[in-house]
């Protein structure tokens, strides 16, 4: 007998127990099919009923046995599922809290569901560029309706049990237990222990009034919304067949469709991404259970373009905010910003205006250092100037209450450098905001040769509470985004020397899946911040060289669409870029000046150039330590820098193209005479993963 099964009474309850969510991995299956099986032997048992233990009835397959033999080693989720429709005793479901993916189809295959109000219910696969494999696609449309079950499919999106129940004719839960879920599950199998037939889903019909017309619909509007993904449309065949098929004939097609996606660079791309995330977490020597420091109050200092939208992360968590500036003037426009985003998110309907001004009321501001001192961490966001950081750091060492946690959003100063303004370099670290800091998820963490464990874990902690994906990056110039941006940067650069256009760059990189090509991103971000680096590094590092074109471009006052005009022209109050002549004829002169004759490069050469280009720099990063892992450079590209969710992040892109490949195309492009920099020298992780024909994944 397996620990998790029990007799109450005449009843057998089985419970799913493998924690934190109840996967429904081998043990758990082996576990689940052995109950089953005593409980058919057992004369004394009328009814089963099933349930999870803990936090979730089942959050489905257990992503730890993902790609692993053990995934589909027997009993497999399709062969207890049958073994639950074989059942002589009636079988029931008793679902709280998640029950998500397998565990739903599990359900699904019982011949009853009772629920607690409020369990999320779902089938997320989806969202990782599969569909569901075990019966999901034919069985929930025969209990809530071909429609509903579609949206359902095809969005992922988890629905709450009582709104479920409110479906008109819907057949998924035959009760919502409101108290005792366990108490009302028993009383339900009660009622139904001599009940005969035994109602299966399978045995239900999927009926739609007008199926034709309805599914094209469907294709057309799922095509249109999920262009670089195949699963979406593939779940609407699925689903189809579950009104043109016979239920086993639809359950072979859908099992078809899964393994054909199983194998799409789509879904290992979502499949590889899933799992990244959950890895940013975990930093190899800081045990998961370091003691947190409390962090319930935060201070920013600076007002200006990132302060205000990293004051919002903490108002919209309820967390208490205090500013604090040079000027009154500068507060109050500070202050007037982040009232007008709160103000444009009532217009739009996403906030009530009793929220806003909850939230507004959390924010106070002052000019005042003494006023910060009972901050638990503060963040300073003042102009990137070492001198200006210095004065900050060292008022803030002043007066902040011991064990405060310091925290800078420089993007490019030595964070070391800073801390070392301090007598508590053990408490600071860096916190890298992308703007626009309250809408982009992407938090960089940067960790100090200093920073004590417990600030990071503490850091990393908040970051869950304000909602960002937090990567931790080791201390360089750019940290892992913009270092590796800048040799992206360079790259399309030298492509305008050579022949291409900006458009023509920007629209290689758009088709590659790019939120936005190189020099649209320029213009965004403001052509003068780049410019600023350059001058710098002209001092600094005179071996490394840039295209001159951008430094022509910002003297003559281009500077993006703050200016009106940068690589694209605008016209007034609009963000649509328009080829710019001048534009061109500058980067023609440039080139007529250095004696080159342009020639036509294609898009694989545009992206690849690009795109490699970025993977050289990541695997220096990873080989530095910079990174803690490879797969922490895809979310930072992911969720930062408009990478394409499809190609999972520009080393798992590298892994896909194979890494001897990219490295032979890195070999081709130094073959190029106008790459005189030696710029194509693969970093020595690259070189020999792809000499022992391995992956950085
Ligand atoms: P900003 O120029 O918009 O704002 C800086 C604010 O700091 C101004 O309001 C200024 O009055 C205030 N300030 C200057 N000296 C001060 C002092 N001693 N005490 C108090 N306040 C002072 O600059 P932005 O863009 O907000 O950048 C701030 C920091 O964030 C910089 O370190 C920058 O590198 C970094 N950063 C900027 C990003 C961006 O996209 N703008 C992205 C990520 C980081």
């Amino acid at each position: 007998m397996t620990p998790n099964y029990e007799t109450r009474g005449n009843v057998a309850v089985i419970t799913l127990n493998n924690p934190p969510v109840n996967g429904l991995g081998y043990a758990t299956r082996v576990a689940l099919a052995e109950g089953l099986a005593a409980a058919q032997l057992d004369p004394a048992v009328k009814a089963i009923v099933i349930t999870g233990a803990g936090k979730a009835f089942s959050g489905g397959a257990d992503i730890n046995e993902f790609g692993s033999p053990k995934a589909s080693a027997e009993p497999n989720l399709l062969t207890v599922i049958l073994a639950l429709e074989s059942s002589s005793k009636p079988t029931i479901a008793a679902v709280h809290s998640v029950c998500m993916g397998g565990g739903l189809e599990l359900a699904l295959g019982c011949n009853y569901r009772v629920a607690a109000p409020g369990a999320l219910v779902a089938l997320p696969e989806v969202k990782i560029g599969l569909l569901p494999g075990a019966g999901g696609t034919q069985r929930l449309p025969r209990v809530l309706g071909v429609e509903n079950a579609l949206n359902m499919i095809v969005s992922g999106a988890p629905v709450k049990s009582e709104a479920l129940a409110k479906i008109p004719g819907q057949k998924l839960f035959d009760r919502i237990v409101e108290g005792d879920l366990m108490q009302g599950a028993l009383a339900f199998a009660a009622e139904v222990a001599d009940k005969r037939p035994l109602p299966l889903v399978r045995n239900l019909r999927a009926d739609h009034p007008n199926p034709d017309a309805y599914f094209q619909f469907a294709r057309n509007t799922v095509g249109a919304m999920s262009r670089n993904f195949p699963a979406p449309l593939k779940c609407v065949d699925a689903v189809a067949a579950s009104v043109s098929r016979r239920f086993d004939d639809g359950l072979r097609h859908e099992r078809e469709l899964f393994a054909g996606l199983m194998f799409t660079p789509e879904s290992k791309a979502l499949r590889h991404t899933f799992m990244a995330e959950r890895a940013t977490n975990k930093i190899p020597d800081i045990p998961a259970d370091t003691p947190l420091r409390t962090i319930s109050s935060v201070a920013v200092i600076g007002a200006g373009t990132m302060g205000g939208g990293i004051a919002m992360n903490f108002l919209n968590a309820g967390i208490p905010v205090t500013v604090l500036e040079t000027s009154q003037a500068a507060l109050d426009k500070g202050i007037g910003v982040v009232r007008k985003n709160y103000e444009a998110q009532v217009t739009k309907g996403k906030l009530t205006p009793d929220k806003l001004d909850k939230r507004m009321t959390l924010l106070r501001t002052t000019l005042d250092y003494a006023d910060l001192k009972d901050a638990d961490l503060v963040i300073e966001a003042v102009f990137e100037e070492m001198g200006v950081k210095e004065t900050v750091f060292r008022k803030l060492d002043a007066v902040m209450k011991p064990g405060a946690i310091l925290a800078s959003n420089t993007s490019t100063l030595d964070l070391n450098r800073i801390a070392a303004f301090t007598k508590r370099p053990q408490d600071v670290i860096g916190l890298h905001f992308f703007s626009p800091a309250n809408v982009m998820r992407l938090l960089e963490v940067v960790r100090g040769e200093k920073t004590a464990k417990d600030v990071l874990a503490s850091v990393m902690a908040l970051g869950k509470t304000i909602k960002k994906t937090c990567v931790v990056s080791g201390v360089c110039d750019g940290f892992i985004g913009n270092r590796m941006i800048e040799q992206y940067s360079r790259q399309a650069g030298f492509l305008l020397e050579e022949g291409c256009t900006p458009a023509q760059v920007d629209q290689a990189l758009e088709r590659f899946g790019m939120a936005m090509g190189p020099f649209r991103m320029g213009d965004l971000a403001g052509n003068d911040i780049g410019w600023a680096i350059r001058k710098r590094r002209y001092v600094e590092r005179p071996d490394v060289r840039y295209s001159k074109t951008a430094d022509l471009l910002c003297e003559m006052g281009r500077y993006g669409q703050k200016t009106g005009a940068g690589w694209y022209d605008y016209k007034p109050g609009k963000r649509d870029a328009i080829a710019s002549p001048v534009v061109v004829e500058m980067i023609e002169k440039h080139r007529a000046a250095k004696g080159i004759t342009p020639r036509k490069i294609g898009d694989e050469e545009i992206v690849h150039r690009l795109v490699f280009a970025l993977v050289n720099e990541g695997a220096k990063i990873v080989e530095e330590g910079i990174a803690l892992r490879a797969s922490d450079i895809d979310i930072v590209y992911l969720t930062g820098y408009g990478f394409p969710a499809h190609r999972g992040g520009p080393m798992c892109y590298a892994d896909s193209v194979g890494l001897y490949n990219v490295v032979a195309a890195m070999q081709r492009f130094a073959q190029n005479p106008l790459d005189d920099v030696g710029f194509w020298k693969p970093a020595p992780l690259l070189a020999r993963l792809a000499a022992e024909r391995k992956s950085f994944t």
